[in-house]
């Protein structure tokens, strides 16, 4: 089947069982802005809540992590948690279309948290209106997954390095396809940045565009660093200080993103 037959079955399959799932995406043109990260410990947070956990059943947990990279880096860091702390269940599409719309239709699913990679296979000639995302098979997988999304998160970084891939993801990418999106920033570094100038620029360039955000930002601590190593979530890590509020940052993210869901 060619890409658009897929995508037709895809929605004829939506539109026949209905939806029971909201799709989050976490997209962010930019490489290393912290997408994998936020995607696998929001999940791990929404996997927690209340709320959603009180809809847990035997079969699975409401809340399924994806990742479309091709590389599968999702799936990588969550075989390397213990099974009985991961709070959410994951899958990994490879960039194989129709596995999504697949888990948005199980009736025992809440929420999708889906991990993109950047996309570097954006046609530079693409003009103004039109969809900039390319011709590749990461590309298809990506618009698969835009088609569907409820919401985007946008990390963004105080270092300037990711603002303007920000601004092109949310201008050219989720604008025009009319997804609502919130930016988060992350990797504020609370020794480096005590008076917090630097995060108060990127705070300045995200309300000059008037673009929502995550209240406070997500806080650098090497306990992250780590994490895909050691195969560790946020709802894991130990009661020391700092990984409470590591673990308050994320826990922020998943409720303000359950209150704009
Ligand atoms: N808040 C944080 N504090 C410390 N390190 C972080 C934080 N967020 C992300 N990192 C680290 O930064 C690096 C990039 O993060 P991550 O892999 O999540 O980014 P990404 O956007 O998914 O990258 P890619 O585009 O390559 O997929 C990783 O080594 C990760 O451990
Ligand atoms: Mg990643």
């Amino acid at each position: 089947m060619t890409p658009t037959m897929l995508r037709a079955a895809a929605t004829d399959m939506v539109a026949r069982n209905g939806r029971t799932a909201k799709v989050v995406v976490v997209i962010q043109q930019k490489g290393g802005a912290g997408k994998s990260t936020i995607a696998v410990n929001v999940a791990a947070c929404a996997g927690r809540s209340a709320v959603l956990s009180n809809a847990d059943t035997a079969e699975g947990s409401p809340v399924v992590a994806a990742g479309i990279d091709v590389q599968g880096t999702l799936e990588k860091w969550c075989a390397r948690v213990r099974e009985e702390a991961l709070p959410f269940d994951y899958v990994v599409t490879r960039s194989k279309l129709g596995i999504l719309p697949q888990i948005m239709t199980d009736p025992e699913r809440r929420r999708v948290v889906v991990d993109t990679p950047g996309f570097m296979d954006i046609d530079p000639d693409a003009k103004w209106g039109e969809d900039p995302l390319g011709n590749s098979r990461t590309a298809d997988a990506l618009r698969e997954v835009l088609e569907y999304a409820d919401l985007a998160l946008v990390p963004i970084t105080p270092s300037k390095i990711t603002w303007d891939e920000a601004e092109f993801t949310i201008e050219r990418v989720l604008k025009p396809r009319g997804i609502p999106f919130l930016v988060v920033i992350n990797m504020h570094d609370p020794g480096k940045d005590k008076s917090e100038k630097q995060l108060d620029k990127v705070k300045a360039f995200i309300d000059e565009r008037d673009y929502p955000r995550v209240a406070d930002p997500i806080r650098r601590y090497t306990i992250h660093e780590h994490a895909y190593e050691n195969g560790t979530l946020v709802t894991e890590y130990k009661m020391s200080g700092t990984a409470l509020n590591a673990r308050e940052d994320f826990m922020r993210v998943a409720l303000t993103m359950e209150q704009m869901l």
